[in-house]
């Protein structure tokens, strides 16, 4: 497991507390996108067997996470909603080297880089949502809780699947380089009531 290099500050979770709704409806895009990610993987990979079903697995517990995210939308009336363009995704995503083995080496790594973000800001929204009096208050607070701990066990599997197919210097390298533009990328971006 590694670390990331910039903390998200606090405040960030009130801004998504104070539009819970929006936030919502963000999260369930990124949830979607996480699967159809994962299913593109397994594609793109057919000839690694770790891989396929690694990213099977993965794409099927993202849309179960996507299920759970629209319940409780529906449950406030909120509607889908199109896809907005994240742009912490789009910035990590055109780190992603070219060749075979770099571009595939890359990509495993800002998955885990990703999955590593949701953990720590799912973590952030967990803790921040209040405990509650009702069994609704509870279940959101309980499934934020969930939800982290299953983005963190995410971004393990990125990692470990790295070190199946490169070896551990060449991946712990290039995740360094991955980990500073990162927290350099995310400390500039404005906080707003979505994952990114
Ligand atoms: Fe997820
Ligand atoms: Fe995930």
């Amino acid at each position: 497991m590694f670390k990331l290099r910039y903390q998200t500050p606090s405040d960030w979770a009130k801004t998504v507390l104070d539009d819970f709704d929006a936030f919502l409806i963000d999260h369930a895009g990124a949830e979607k996108k996480a699967s159809g990610m994962a299913m593109s993987m397994a594609l793109h990979y057919a000839d690694k067997p770790d891989i396929v079903s690694a990213m099977i697995d993965l794409s099927i517990e993202e849309l179960e996470h996507f299920r759970e995210v629209v319940k409780l939308m529906t449950a406030r009336q909120l509607q889908l909603q199109k896809d907005e363009k994240d742009p912490y995704v789009n910035q990590l995503r055109k780190q992603v080297r070219n060749g075979r083995d770099d571009y595939f080496l890359d990509r495993l790594l800002l998955g885990g880089v990703i999955e590593a973000r949701g953990a720590e800001r799912f973590g952030l929204v967990a803790a921040a949502l209040p405990e509650g009096d009702s069994s609704a208050e509870h279940e959101l607070k309980a499934f934020y809780q969930a939800i982290t701990r299953s983005e963190d066990r995410h971004q393990g599997l990125f990692i470990e699947l790295a070190e199946n197919h490169f070896p551990a210097a060449v991946v712990a390298a290039r995740l360094d380089q991955l980990l500073d533009f990162e927290a350099q990328l995310v400390s500039t971006l404005p906080a707003r009531a979505a994952l990114h």
